[in-house]
Protein backbone atom coordinates (compact mmCIF):
# COMPACT_ATOMS: atom_id res chain seq x y z
CA UNK A 1 0.00 0.00 0.00
CA UNK A 2 0.94 3.62 -0.36
CA UNK A 3 0.30 6.26 1.58
CA UNK A 4 1.17 9.14 -0.49
CA UNK A 5 -1.52 11.89 -1.21
CA UNK A 6 -4.15 9.51 0.80
CA UNK A 7 -7.47 10.94 2.18
CA UNK A 8 -7.59 8.51 5.38
CA UNK A 9 -10.24 8.09 8.10
CA UNK A 10 -8.03 7.74 11.34
CA UNK A 11 -8.20 5.07 13.89
CA UNK A 12 -11.87 5.97 16.75
CA UNK A 13 -12.29 3.78 19.98
CA UNK A 14 -16.07 2.59 19.46
CA UNK A 15 -16.32 4.24 16.00
CA UNK A 16 -14.21 2.34 13.56
CA UNK A 17 -15.77 -0.93 13.54
CA UNK A 18 -16.45 -2.47 10.16
CA UNK A 19 -19.45 -0.64 9.04
CA UNK A 20 -18.24 2.52 9.47
CA UNK A 21 -14.99 1.92 7.92
CA UNK A 22 -17.15 -0.08 4.77
CA UNK A 23 -18.94 3.00 4.74
CA UNK A 24 -16.47 5.73 4.86
CA UNK A 25 -14.72 3.57 2.29
CA UNK A 26 -17.71 4.04 0.27
CA UNK A 27 -18.19 7.25 0.23
CA UNK A 28 -14.37 7.86 -1.04
CA UNK A 29 -12.11 7.54 2.05
CA UNK A 30 -8.53 5.95 0.18
CA UNK A 31 -7.79 4.17 3.86
CA UNK A 32 -8.71 3.20 6.39
CA UNK A 33 -7.93 2.61 10.30
CA UNK A 34 -8.99 0.17 12.92
CA UNK A 35 -9.54 1.36 16.02
CA UNK A 36 -6.80 0.99 17.92
CA UNK A 37 -6.47 -2.76 19.34
CA UNK A 38 -3.85 -3.15 22.49
CA UNK A 39 -1.51 -5.45 21.63
CA UNK A 40 -1.84 -8.40 24.14
CA UNK A 41 -5.51 -8.22 23.82
CA UNK A 42 -5.31 -9.33 19.93
CA UNK A 43 -2.67 -11.71 20.52
CA UNK A 44 -5.40 -13.61 22.85
CA UNK A 45 -7.49 -14.27 19.47
CA UNK A 46 -8.02 -16.78 17.48
CA UNK A 47 -8.26 -16.05 13.80
CA UNK A 48 -11.34 -17.58 12.15
CA UNK A 49 -12.23 -17.38 8.64
CA UNK A 50 -16.16 -16.48 8.23
CA UNK A 51 -18.68 -16.24 11.23
CA UNK A 52 -21.81 -17.42 11.84
CA UNK A 53 -25.22 -15.46 12.73
CA UNK A 54 -25.18 -13.85 16.18
CA UNK A 55 -22.49 -15.27 18.65
CA UNK A 56 -24.27 -14.51 22.22
CA UNK A 57 -23.74 -17.58 23.97
CA UNK A 58 -20.68 -19.83 24.72
CA UNK A 59 -21.95 -22.45 22.90
CA UNK A 60 -22.23 -20.70 19.68
CA UNK A 61 -18.69 -19.45 19.97
CA UNK A 62 -17.79 -23.37 19.80
CA UNK A 63 -20.04 -23.44 16.94
CA UNK A 64 -18.26 -20.15 15.40
CA UNK A 65 -14.80 -22.08 15.69
CA UNK A 66 -16.19 -25.34 14.57
CA UNK A 67 -18.70 -24.68 11.59
CA UNK A 68 -17.06 -21.85 9.59
CA UNK A 69 -19.42 -20.27 7.54
CA UNK A 70 -19.09 -17.99 4.92
CA UNK A 71 -22.03 -15.63 5.26
CA UNK A 72 -20.41 -12.11 5.74
CA UNK A 73 -16.96 -12.56 3.66
CA UNK A 74 -15.13 -11.46 6.84
CA UNK A 75 -11.92 -12.84 9.03
CA UNK A 76 -12.39 -12.65 12.79
CA UNK A 77 -10.38 -12.44 15.71
CA UNK A 78 -12.30 -14.40 18.47
CA UNK A 79 -11.02 -14.18 22.12
CA UNK A 80 -11.96 -17.75 23.11
CA UNK A 81 -14.74 -17.60 25.16
CA UNK A 82 -16.11 -14.50 24.04
CA UNK A 83 -19.23 -13.92 22.31
CA UNK A 84 -17.93 -11.10 19.92
CA UNK A 85 -14.82 -10.96 17.43
CA UNK A 86 -12.80 -8.52 18.38
CA UNK A 87 -12.06 -7.76 14.89
CA UNK A 88 -13.48 -8.58 11.79
CA UNK A 89 -11.94 -7.62 8.44
CA UNK A 90 -13.95 -7.86 5.13
CA UNK A 91 -11.97 -9.88 2.97
CA UNK A 92 -12.75 -7.79 -0.41
CA UNK A 93 -14.17 -4.64 0.30
CA UNK A 94 -11.62 -2.93 3.21
CA UNK A 95 -8.56 -5.68 2.87
CA UNK A 96 -5.74 -3.25 0.76
CA UNK A 97 -7.07 -0.25 2.39
CA UNK A 98 -7.28 -1.50 5.87
CA UNK A 99 -4.60 -0.06 8.40
CA UNK A 100 -4.77 -2.01 11.61
CA UNK A 101 -3.66 0.03 14.79
CA UNK A 102 -1.87 -1.62 17.68
CA UNK A 103 -1.29 -0.10 21.06
CA UNK A 104 1.89 -1.57 22.72
CA UNK A 105 4.77 -0.39 24.62
CA UNK A 106 6.90 -3.25 23.39
CA UNK A 107 8.13 -4.70 20.25
CA UNK A 108 7.92 -8.25 20.56
CA UNK A 109 4.54 -8.27 21.77
CA UNK A 110 3.33 -5.83 18.67
CA UNK A 111 4.99 -7.96 16.51
CA UNK A 112 3.37 -11.36 17.77
CA UNK A 113 -0.45 -9.18 17.27
CA UNK A 114 0.92 -7.91 14.04
CA UNK A 115 1.52 -11.06 12.22
CA UNK A 116 -1.55 -12.37 13.35
CA UNK A 117 -3.30 -10.20 11.22
CA UNK A 118 -0.29 -9.77 8.72
CA UNK A 119 -2.09 -11.48 5.61
CA UNK A 120 -5.42 -9.87 5.91
CA UNK A 121 -4.23 -6.05 6.27
CA UNK A 122 -2.85 -3.46 3.98
CA UNK A 123 -0.70 -2.22 7.06
CA UNK A 124 0.25 -1.77 10.96
CA UNK A 125 0.42 1.71 12.55
CA UNK A 126 1.91 2.33 16.08
CA UNK A 127 -0.68 4.59 18.47
CA UNK A 128 1.75 6.97 19.75
CA UNK A 129 -0.41 9.42 20.95
CA UNK A 130 -3.29 8.27 23.09
CA UNK A 131 -3.00 11.08 25.76
CA UNK A 132 -5.49 8.33 28.01
CA UNK A 133 -4.55 7.22 31.69
CA UNK A 134 -4.66 3.68 30.24
CA UNK A 135 -2.45 3.72 27.90
CA UNK A 136 0.30 5.61 29.83
CA UNK A 137 0.21 3.70 33.17
CA UNK A 138 1.50 0.87 30.55
CA UNK A 139 3.87 2.78 28.74
CA UNK A 140 1.67 2.74 25.82
CA UNK A 141 0.06 5.45 23.29
CA UNK A 142 2.14 9.35 24.41
CA UNK A 143 4.20 7.37 26.82
CA UNK A 144 6.23 6.54 23.88
CA UNK A 145 6.86 10.23 22.76
CA UNK A 146 9.05 10.39 25.94
CA UNK A 147 11.34 7.07 24.81
CA UNK A 148 12.65 7.61 21.58
CA UNK A 149 15.14 4.58 22.09
CA UNK A 150 11.98 2.19 22.72
CA UNK A 151 10.16 3.58 19.63
CA UNK A 152 12.86 2.68 17.51
CA UNK A 153 12.82 -0.61 19.27
CA UNK A 154 8.90 -1.21 18.32
CA UNK A 155 9.25 0.15 15.13
CA UNK A 156 12.10 -1.36 13.79
CA UNK A 157 11.04 -4.90 15.35
CA UNK A 158 8.28 -4.77 13.43
CA UNK A 159 9.47 -2.99 9.86
CA UNK A 160 12.31 -5.69 9.89
CA UNK A 161 9.84 -8.67 10.27
CA UNK A 162 6.54 -7.75 8.66
CA UNK A 163 5.81 -8.27 4.84
CA UNK A 164 3.36 -4.92 4.80
CA UNK A 165 4.12 -1.17 5.46
CA UNK A 166 4.40 -0.29 8.90
CA UNK A 167 3.63 3.25 10.45
CA UNK A 168 2.95 5.44 13.74
CA UNK A 169 0.62 8.24 14.54
CA UNK A 170 2.41 10.71 17.06
CA UNK A 171 1.18 13.94 18.76
CA UNK A 172 3.57 17.42 18.84
CA UNK A 173 5.86 17.28 21.61
CA UNK A 174 6.12 21.29 23.46
CA UNK A 175 8.79 22.65 21.19
CA UNK A 176 8.96 21.77 17.42
CA UNK A 177 12.75 21.19 17.90
CA UNK A 178 11.84 18.35 20.67
CA UNK A 179 8.94 17.19 18.20
CA UNK A 180 11.62 17.25 15.22
CA UNK A 181 13.97 15.44 17.24
CA UNK A 182 11.70 12.10 17.58
CA UNK A 183 10.44 12.52 14.31
CA UNK A 184 14.57 12.16 12.77
CA UNK A 185 14.72 9.09 15.00
CA UNK A 186 11.44 7.43 13.71
CA UNK A 187 13.13 8.35 9.73
CA UNK A 188 15.77 6.02 10.76
CA UNK A 189 13.31 3.02 11.52
CA UNK A 190 11.95 2.62 7.78
CA UNK A 191 8.28 3.39 8.38
CA UNK A 192 6.26 3.99 5.52
CA UNK A 193 4.58 7.08 7.22
CA UNK A 194 4.22 9.33 10.04
CA UNK A 195 0.89 10.57 11.16
CA UNK A 196 1.50 13.71 12.82
CA UNK A 197 -1.15 14.93 15.30
CA UNK A 198 -0.88 18.70 15.44
CA UNK A 199 -1.66 18.91 19.24
CA UNK A 200 0.39 18.09 22.48
CA UNK A 201 -0.31 15.49 24.88
CA UNK A 202 -1.78 17.73 27.16
CA UNK A 203 -4.13 19.55 24.63
CA UNK A 204 -7.25 18.40 23.52
CA UNK A 205 -9.59 18.26 20.26
CA UNK A 206 -11.35 21.83 21.32
CA UNK A 207 -7.42 23.43 20.91
CA UNK A 208 -6.31 24.73 17.62
CA UNK A 209 -4.02 22.12 15.51
CA UNK A 210 -0.39 23.47 15.33
CA UNK A 211 0.05 23.62 11.70
CA UNK A 212 3.15 25.04 12.04
CA UNK A 213 4.34 21.97 13.81
CA UNK A 214 3.05 19.75 10.99
CA UNK A 215 4.92 22.37 8.31
CA UNK A 216 8.47 22.00 9.98
CA UNK A 217 8.08 18.13 9.73
CA UNK A 218 6.72 18.57 6.35
CA UNK A 219 10.21 21.10 5.65
CA UNK A 220 12.50 18.47 6.68
CA UNK A 221 11.67 16.43 3.66
CA UNK A 222 12.35 13.11 5.03
CA UNK A 223 13.25 10.45 2.22
CA UNK A 224 10.68 7.79 1.92
CA UNK A 225 8.30 8.80 4.21
CA UNK A 226 4.98 10.18 3.71
CA UNK A 227 3.76 12.74 6.54
CA UNK A 228 0.26 12.61 7.17
CA UNK A 229 -0.94 15.63 8.88
CA UNK A 230 -3.87 15.33 11.21
CA UNK A 231 -6.09 17.19 14.44
CA UNK A 232 -7.81 19.50 11.19
CA UNK A 233 -11.94 18.28 11.46
CA UNK A 234 -12.91 20.91 13.47
CA UNK A 235 -11.87 23.78 10.07
CA UNK A 236 -12.87 20.82 7.59
CA UNK A 237 -16.48 21.51 7.39
CA UNK A 238 -16.65 20.24 3.53
CA UNK A 239 -14.45 18.12 0.95
CA UNK A 240 -12.88 21.51 -0.52
CA UNK A 241 -11.60 21.90 2.83
CA UNK A 242 -9.29 19.10 3.36
CA UNK A 243 -7.21 20.22 0.41
CA UNK A 244 -6.77 23.58 2.27
CA UNK A 245 -5.78 21.94 5.56
CA UNK A 246 -3.11 19.72 3.62
CA UNK A 247 -1.78 22.35 1.45
CA UNK A 248 -1.65 24.63 4.81
CA UNK A 249 0.45 21.66 6.58
CA UNK A 250 3.65 21.78 4.60
CA UNK A 251 1.77 20.64 2.51
CA UNK A 252 1.72 17.45 3.84
CA UNK A 253 1.53 14.27 1.52
CA UNK A 254 -1.65 13.11 3.39
CA UNK A 255 -4.47 14.09 5.67
CA UNK A 256 -6.01 11.82 8.08
CA UNK A 257 -9.45 12.85 9.23
CA UNK A 258 -11.20 11.46 12.29
CA UNK A 259 -14.08 13.74 14.16
CA UNK A 260 -15.18 15.14 10.39
CA UNK A 261 -15.84 11.42 9.36
CA UNK A 262 -17.75 10.95 12.44
CA UNK A 263 -19.89 13.40 12.29
CA UNK A 264 -20.40 12.93 8.67
CA UNK A 265 -18.71 10.12 7.52
CA UNK A 266 -19.83 11.44 3.56
CA UNK A 267 -17.06 13.98 4.39
CA UNK A 268 -15.00 12.23 1.82
CA UNK A 269 -17.29 12.26 -1.31
CA UNK A 270 -15.54 14.78 -3.75
CA UNK A 271 -19.92 15.72 -4.39
CA UNK A 272 -20.12 17.10 -1.17
CA UNK A 273 -21.90 15.90 2.26
CA UNK A 274 -24.97 13.91 2.15
CA UNK A 275 -27.82 14.50 4.35
CA UNK A 276 -27.01 13.00 7.96
CA UNK A 277 -30.32 10.68 7.83
CA UNK A 278 -29.58 9.63 4.38
CA UNK A 279 -25.67 8.75 5.77
CA UNK A 280 -27.09 7.50 9.27
CA UNK A 281 -29.83 5.10 7.09
CA UNK A 282 -26.19 3.60 4.88
CA UNK A 283 -24.60 2.74 7.98
CA UNK A 284 -27.52 0.87 9.61
CA UNK A 285 -27.88 -1.51 6.23
CA UNK A 286 -24.30 -1.98 6.53
CA UNK A 287 -24.62 -3.00 10.00
CA UNK A 288 -27.53 -5.11 9.12
CA UNK A 289 -25.22 -7.18 6.55
CA UNK A 290 -22.52 -7.69 9.38
CA UNK A 291 -24.83 -8.34 12.19
CA UNK A 292 -23.85 -5.07 14.28
CA UNK A 293 -25.32 -4.89 17.27
CA UNK A 294 -27.13 -2.10 19.03
CA UNK A 295 -24.54 -0.93 21.36
CA UNK A 296 -22.20 0.32 18.63
CA UNK A 297 -24.73 1.22 16.25
CA UNK A 298 -25.81 3.77 18.65
CA UNK A 299 -22.57 4.94 20.08
CA UNK A 300 -21.91 5.67 16.21
CA UNK A 301 -25.40 7.27 15.26
CA UNK A 302 -25.47 9.31 18.59
CA UNK A 303 -21.91 10.76 18.01
CA UNK A 304 -23.51 11.96 14.20
CA UNK A 305 -26.95 13.28 15.61
CA UNK A 306 -25.00 15.06 18.80
CA UNK A 307 -23.75 17.52 16.74
CA UNK A 308 -26.56 17.66 13.83
CA UNK A 309 -28.72 20.78 12.78
CA UNK A 310 -32.03 20.63 14.10
CA UNK A 311 -32.20 16.94 15.02
CA UNK A 312 -31.61 17.56 18.92
CA UNK A 313 -35.12 15.66 19.06
CA UNK A 314 -34.12 12.67 16.82
CA UNK A 315 -30.77 12.73 18.98
CA UNK A 316 -32.91 11.99 22.18
CA UNK A 317 -35.28 9.40 20.41
CA UNK A 318 -31.78 7.28 19.27
CA UNK A 319 -30.76 7.53 22.80
CA UNK A 320 -34.21 6.02 24.54
CA UNK A 321 -34.16 2.92 21.74
CA UNK A 322 -33.72 -0.67 23.45
CA UNK A 323 -34.16 -2.83 20.84
CA UNK A 324 -32.37 -2.91 17.41
CA UNK A 325 -36.02 -3.38 16.25
CA UNK A 326 -36.76 -0.14 17.70
CA UNK A 327 -33.73 1.57 16.12
CA UNK A 328 -34.36 0.34 12.52
CA UNK A 329 -38.02 1.48 13.22
CA UNK A 330 -37.19 4.91 14.04
CA UNK A 331 -35.53 4.96 10.49
CA UNK A 332 -38.10 3.89 8.90
CA UNK A 333 -36.28 0.68 8.12
CA UNK A 334 -38.75 -2.12 10.43
CA UNK A 335 -39.23 -4.05 7.20
CA UNK A 336 -35.52 -4.44 6.16
CA UNK A 337 -34.57 -4.95 9.96
CA UNK A 338 -36.67 -8.16 10.25
CA UNK A 339 -36.56 -9.31 6.35
CA UNK A 340 -32.34 -9.77 6.66
CA UNK A 341 -32.18 -11.22 10.14
CA UNK A 342 -35.23 -13.62 9.17
CA UNK A 343 -33.14 -14.44 5.72
CA UNK A 344 -29.77 -15.11 7.61
CA UNK A 345 -31.05 -17.02 10.01
CA UNK A 346 -32.36 -19.08 7.66
CA UNK A 347 -28.96 -18.77 5.41
CA UNK A 348 -26.96 -20.00 8.88
CA UNK A 349 -29.77 -23.29 9.35
CA UNK A 350 -29.32 -23.83 6.05
CA UNK A 351 -25.43 -23.98 5.85
CA UNK A 352 -25.53 -25.84 9.02
CA UNK A 353 -27.70 -28.37 7.86
CA UNK A 354 -25.36 -29.19 5.21
CA UNK A 355 -22.30 -29.04 7.19
CA UNK A 356 -24.00 -31.51 9.18
CA UNK A 357 -24.97 -34.09 6.69
C1 LIG B 1 -9.77 9.31 18.77
N1 LIG B 1 -8.39 9.36 18.52
C2 LIG B 1 -7.67 8.19 18.47
N2 LIG B 1 -6.34 8.20 18.09
C3 LIG B 1 -5.64 7.06 17.93
O1 LIG B 1 -4.48 7.11 17.54
N3 LIG B 1 -6.25 5.85 18.20
C4 LIG B 1 -7.55 5.75 18.60
O2 LIG B 1 -8.06 4.64 18.79
C5 LIG B 1 -8.29 6.95 18.77
N4 LIG B 1 -9.61 6.94 19.21
C6 LIG B 1 -10.38 8.08 19.13
C7 LIG B 1 -11.75 8.03 19.38
C8 LIG B 1 -12.54 9.16 19.21
C9 LIG B 1 -14.01 9.07 19.44
C10 LIG B 1 -11.93 10.39 18.83
C11 LIG B 1 -12.77 11.63 18.62
C12 LIG B 1 -10.57 10.47 18.62
C13 LIG B 1 -7.74 10.62 18.08
C14 LIG B 1 -7.96 10.79 16.58
O3 LIG B 1 -7.40 9.72 15.85
C15 LIG B 1 -7.37 12.11 16.04
O4 LIG B 1 -6.00 12.12 16.24
C16 LIG B 1 -7.99 13.35 16.69
O5 LIG B 1 -9.40 13.25 16.77
C17 LIG B 1 -7.64 14.61 15.88
O6 LIG B 1 -8.03 14.49 14.53
P1 LIG B 1 -9.36 15.19 13.97
O7 LIG B 1 -10.50 14.66 14.77
O8 LIG B 1 -9.21 16.66 14.15
O9 LIG B 1 -9.44 14.81 12.51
Amino acid sequence: MDYSNRIICGPMVRISSLPFRLLTLEYGADVVFSEELIDYRLTQCVRVENGIFKTNHTHELFDYLSFPLDLFGTVDFVVPGEDRAMLQIHKTREKNHLVIQLGTSDGQRALKAAQLVEKDVAGIDINMGCPKKFSLQGGMGSALLDHPDKVKQILETLVNNLSIPVSCKIRCLPTIEATLSLVRVIATTGVHAITVHGRTRDERNNNPCREEFIQAIVQEHLPNIVIISNGGSTVIPSYEDIEKFRLRCGPSHGVMLCQAAMWNPSIFRREGLLPIRDVAKRFLEISLEFDNLLPNMKYVLQRMFGVADNEIEFYEKILATETEAELYDLFGMRNDYEQQSDEKRQMWREKLRNRLM
